[in-house]
């Protein structure tokens, strides 16, 4: 339907926050709600997560099919190898692990958007399609290699380049420390990469697509996609569920301590979303690693999760709310030797695998999204 300029359609005939409004058409993955389950272009993300690789997952968003075991390979030396750092992307690293703490998303989001600019990123209405994809895959490969190095510097530690030898989530683990992981801590971490990378139209992934409808860098919509991740409300919730846990400490004070937070006004991280109305999936598989790795902060985020659904859903009945994928996720990081202070620049490592892909549907046909607001404030003077 088209519309006049001059007569927009009216805000109150629109959700608030576009709830449930499909703003694109997309084949890249999908959430269902409803039923819990979301997908990636078709296939079902969690038996990735329980048997595969995130190259596996990458691959498929990336090409739309998983790969064979060659593809794969291929496709883990390319990643590798786009993980090159620039020199003069390098020589700026200290001056960023300087800026403030080097495992935020903040401090990511600054050296994303330098490593775009190192790399020369153009608006890609006014470059060649090869440059552009390459640009976009040198940066989403850039980003652990960014975000090991920054934490190592800040620690007066020099960078570690990525091993020819391990792929994307061992290499990870490997430029952080320095030392070979074991198999088990990389499955774990594994598992919460392949659930990780993408997630239906959720705001970061429309943010990006709205700033490269503008013909802008790629660059620059990968760093503002960081940007409305890193918020409190989206995937911010990662680094505050061990907060949460850690000042609750002990499982006779979780209904206490939550009822608190609750008649106070406040959000109780981890739980709810904006589409599902039932179990979020990346949660239960996230569960059940949790509970392989065992232990008191297991137990106690156990509770937590009981307590917490109780207490939302008696508050408020309008729909069902659950715990989301955030809940469990620091234990399983923590578990697979990702220091704390990286939680939450973890996220983008995974999501970049969806970014990237989005990035270049929205290349393949693209309008510049320009929607509009009810005008609602003094009239012409
Ligand atoms: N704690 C307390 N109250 C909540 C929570 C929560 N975690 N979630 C929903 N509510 C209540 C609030 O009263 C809210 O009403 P208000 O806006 O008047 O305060 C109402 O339910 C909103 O309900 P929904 O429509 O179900 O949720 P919405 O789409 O507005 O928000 C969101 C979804 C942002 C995820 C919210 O549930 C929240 O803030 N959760 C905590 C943060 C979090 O864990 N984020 C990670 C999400 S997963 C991800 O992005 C990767």
């Amino acid at each position: 339907m088209t519309r006049a300029i001059a007569d927009p359609p009216s805000a109150d005939v629109l959700p608030r926050g576009l709830e449930g409004v499909a703003v694109a058409a997309t084949s890249v993955s999908d959430v269902d709600g409803i039923a819990g389950f979301y997908h990636y272009r078709g296939v079902d993300p969690t038996t990735i997560a329980r048997t595969g690789t995130f190259e596996d997952a990458w691959y498929l968003l990336h090409y739309g099919e998983l790969p064979s075991s060659n593809e794969r390979n291929d496709f883990a030396a390319r990643i590798r190898a786009a993980m090159t750092m620039p020199p003069v992307l390098g020589d700026t690293l200290p001056s960023l692990a300087a800026l403030g703490p080097p495992g935020s998303m903040d401090v990511l989001r600054t050296a994303v958007s330098a490593a775009g600019v190192a790399i020369g990123c153009r608006p890609w209405t006014e470059q060649d399609h090869e440059s552009t994809e390459v640009q976009i895959f040198t940066i989403a490969a850039l980003g652990p290699r960014v975000r090991a190095a920054l934490y190592r510097l800040a620690r007066g530690r020099e960078p570690v380049d990525p091993s020819p030898g391990l792929d994307f989530a061992a290499n990870y683990l490997w430029m952080i420390h320095g030392v070979v992981p074991d198999a088990t801590r990389v499955r774990a971490l594994e598992t919460y990469l392949v659930l990780a990378a993408d997630h239906g139209f959720c705001n970061s992934t429309f943010a990006e697509r709205v700033i490269a409808s503008s013909g802008a860098d790629v660059g620059a919509a990968l760093s503002g996609a960081i940007g409305a991740l890193s918020g409190p409300l989206h995937g911010g919730a990662i680094d505050r569920v061990p907060s949460m846990l850690a000042a609750i400490g002990d499982t006779s004070r979780v209904e206490r301590w939550m009822r608190d937070r609750l008649d106070r006004g406040e959000r109780l991280m981890g739980f709810g979303h904006a589409v599902y109305r039932t179990l979020d999936p990346r949660n239960t598989v996230l569960r059940e690693v949790a509970r392989g790795i065992g232990g008191e902060r297991v137990a106690l985020a156990e509770v937590v999760e009981r307590t917490g659904i109780v207490l939302l859903n008696e508050r408020k009945t309008d729909k069902r709310r659950e715990a989301n994928v955030e809940l469990y996720a620091g234990v399983v990081l923590d578990y697979a030797g990702v220091p704390e202070e990286l939680f939450a620049c973890t996220f983008p490592v995974a999501r970049m695998a969806g970014w990237t892909a989005n990035l270049l549907e929205q290349l393949a046909d693209n309008r510049i999204f320009r929607p509009a607001a009810q005008y609602v404030g003094r009239e012409p003077r």
